[in-house]
């Protein structure tokens, strides 16, 4: 993906990562609109930073299908979507009532969600001579957390989709590249930001840039940090790597 002159809808990005890379796009001059549920903050982000917003839960198949009609209708250029809303909870799998429900919400919002938001864009960004669909995984996927089963689920999934898509797609304009971030200090999970495990913001997404400028034709878009985690079963070493993984992390204590 070029990394200026882009039209790109992020839905996810009123926080965290989502919100970091949409400043850092913008500043290397591509209109960015952004996207989430929190209506004050579009609000607040679209003054501040000059953003157009639209409203989107992307655990809810109309809303996703509105939010699209809304960003084309607008923004006709539209040539990149990057799927980065996304939830993550601690579960407990011991007893039903630990993770069902959660269970349920995070496949909504991280698998079915994804799905839903290329399913509202394909037709269009077929129509571009130049576009990109942006999927946004995690070093999870490639190595478990205990404590988020689900999570870790869901994002190994789209890592697949991410695969099976770029082969299917490779007959079209529509280029596919999967973000994969290491632990990043966002409020992903309660006291995430502050923790000394996870990346800072602004580093990972300083980062990412970098990558996507030096590494226009990249496939996957990986971080220095998240290569423990993406290529312990390559190198060999995969049993250690969840091991540290898990004795690392302080809410594999639960
Ligand atoms: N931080 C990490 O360590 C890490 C590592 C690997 C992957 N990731 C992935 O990076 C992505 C961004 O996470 P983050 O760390 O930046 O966390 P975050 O600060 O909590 O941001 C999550 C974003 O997703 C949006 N979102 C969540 N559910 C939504 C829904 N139903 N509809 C629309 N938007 C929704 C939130 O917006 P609203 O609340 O306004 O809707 C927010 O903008 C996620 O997919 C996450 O899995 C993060």
């Amino acid at each position: 993906m070029d990394i200026s002159g882009n039209t790109i809808f992020i839905p996810g990005s009123t926080s965290g990562i989502g919100l970091a890379l949409a400043q850092r796009l913008q500043a290397k001059g591509n209109t960015v609109i952004i996207g989430g549920r929190r209506t004050e903050l579009l609000d607040q982000l679209a003054a501040e930073h000059g953003f157009d917003t639209v409203r989107i839960d992307t655990a809810d198949a109309d809303s996703i299908r509105a939010a699209a009609a809304e960003v084309i209708a607008k923004h006709p250029d539209l040539n990149v979507v990057v799927t980065m809303a996304g939830i993550m909870r601690v579960e407990d799998w011991h007893h039903p009532d630990g993770f069902l429900s959660s269970a349920e919400e995070t496949v909504t919002t991280n698998l079915l969600g994804p799905i839903r938001l290329v399913a509202a864009f394909i037709e269009h960004l077929r129509t571009r001579p130049d576009a990109t669909i942006v999927t946004v995984s995690s070093g999870l996927a490639f190595a478990p957390l205990a404590a988020t089963p689900s999570y870790n689920a869901s994002k190994a999934a789209i890592h697949m989709l991410s695969e099976s898509l770029r082969l299917q797609l490779a007959d079209t304009s529509v280029k596919v590249v999967e973000l994969e971030p290491p632990s990043v200090r966002t409020a992903l999970l309660p006291g995430q930001e502050d923790s000394d495990f996870a990346m800072p913001l602004d580093e990972f997404a300083d980062e990412v840039i970098k990558l996507f400028e030096s590494q226009p034709d990249a496939t996957e878009i990986q971080v220095e940090n998240v290569k423990f985690l993406r290529y312990g079963e390559a190198r060999g070493d995969y049993e250690q790597v969840v091991a540290t993984l898990n004795a690392a992390d302080p809410h594999g204590k639960h």
